[in-house]
């Protein structure tokens, strides 16, 4: 096969940093070695930068079609590709909720050719729900047993448990929003305190329980994982289990506002001191941004009022790679949570630099670090906590061989692509 374009530097592969060429022919990585020949466009990223493969988030909320006024599929991904991600796979609580095939075929023709990464819509698990149709059509189902942004619970055993049975027969991977609606209260909530009160551990606890009861060893995965309790229960049961960064930055003494309401909750300084340690050493498996966004005023309003989520799809990453720059986080634990294994687990061709992986790369100069300026943000929602928090910023981001941002500005187009198809 003809390489059309070779990339050539310190490359991230099989968790080492070599140098390394990259052959790359119709968005496709075709060789990876020390010395690949040919390519009409040859780009030697210099010795003082590193190659890493795209990053994937498995868990991102574009609210396209239906509250566009909060983000839609352009701006969400436009934030996507300036922090180096170069997938995102979207919750189906959008406006219809992607139940069945005719609203999924619509949401698919309502964003196509608007995204500036490629992508995967979920299907939300309902009762009654026509999985088989669905499977080849997703990525993955999304399945709230709790009550949160749009309305699709599914939490009572008797219609739950037949719909989760046919959803794991597909073969597909269900994401969960694990928190047990029987265990949360809906009392007035004046600050994230009281919203914790209203939303226990218990509640992620029980969840998980269930679920493990009936399905054990089954291709589920457990969403914002907030408990080091949770996280071992999932462990045990083999499912895979997905972070936020909020859950471990936030805490309800410090972080008391509207801003950080979010389902499930942020808790207290120990519970997220315990959580933090868990995964810097290794024992999550994915890092999901949860990003979700609602508008600055929602945000503004009443406590009570507030809708529940918080944006970070720019932010996680570049302040993840902080974490690495600084020393607090192995590289390889960043790429295993974030490219390698929401590829893997979704069972998507990309968050590897190897052969027939498809070719979204980025290039990192890791002595530059930045502080997060809220006003640069590309998401339509306009606000987010993490401003001022240091960040490193990927410089370039190929999605299949394209290159979509260059000196950290988006230079592409809506080039992004459906998963599934
Ligand atoms: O806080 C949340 N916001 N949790 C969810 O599960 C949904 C999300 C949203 O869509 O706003
Ligand atoms: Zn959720
Ligand atoms: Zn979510």
């Amino acid at each position: 096969m003809d390489i059309e374009k070779v990339i050539q530097g310190r490359t991230y592969i099989d968790g080492e940093l070599r140098y390394a060429e990259i052959g790359i022919s119709e968005g496709r990585i075709v060789t990876v070695g020390r010395l690949v020949s040919g390519g009409d466009e040859r780009v030697d990223i210099g010795s003082s930068k590193i190659i890493l493969p795209g990053f994937m988030d498995p868990h991102v909320h574009l609210r396209d079609p239906g509250m566009t006024a909060k983000e839609d599929f352009g701006t969400g991904t436009m934030a996507a590709v300036h922090a180096g991600v170069t997938c995102v796979l979207d919750m189906p609580n959008t406006r219809p909720p992607v139940t069945d095939v005719e609203t999924l075929m619509d949401k698919k023709s309502a964003i196509r050719r608007r995204a500036n990464v490629d992508y995967g819509l979920f299907a939300a698990v309902t009762s009654g729900i026509n999985a088989g149709m669905l499977a080849p059509l997703v990525p993955g189902f999304k399945l709230f047993m709790g009550s949160t942004t749009g309305n699709i619970l599914l939490n009572e055993d008797e219609e739950m448990i037949p719909s989760v049975r046919d959803v794991l027969a597909t073969g597909k991977r269900m994401s969960v929003h694990a928190e047990d609606d029987h265990l949360i209260s809906k009392e007035a909530e004046h600050c994230t305190r009281d919203h914790l009160r209203n939303r226990p551990a218990e509640a992620e606890w029980n969840a998980i329980r269930r679920l493990a009861g009936s399905f054990k060893g089954s291709r589920i995965n457990i969403c914002h994982i907030t408990t080091p309790e949770g996280l071992d229960m999932a462990k045990a049961a083999g499912f895979t289990t997905e972070v936020t960064l909020h859950h471990l930055m936030f805490e309800v003494d410090r972080n008391t506002t509207a801003e950080y309401k979010v389902n499930p909750p942020i808790r207290d300084l120990d519970n997220r001191d315990r959580l933090f340690s868990r995964f810097i050493k290794g024992d999550v498996d994915m890092i999901g941004t949860d990003h979700a966004p609602h508008t600055a005023e929602e945000k503004a309003s009443e406590f009570d009022a507030a809708p529940g989520g918080i944006p970070g799809l720019e932010t996680t990453m570049p302040m993840i790679m902080e974490m690495v720059r600084a020393g607090r986080l192995p590289i390889q634990a960043a790429v295993r949570m974030a490219s390698e294994n929401p590829a893997a687990n979704f069972g998507i061709r990309k968050g590897r630099i190897a052969p027939g992986y498809d070719a979204d790369l980025q290039i990192y100069d890791m002595r530059i670090t930045s502080e997060i300026d809220v006003r640069r943000l590309h998401s339509k929602c306009g606000h987010s906590p993490y401003g001022g928090y240091a960040a490193v910023f990927p410089e370039t981001v190929m999605v299949r061989g394209e290159v979509q941002v260059e000196d950290g500005e988006f230079c592409g187009e809506p080039l992004g692509r459906d998963v599934c198809g």
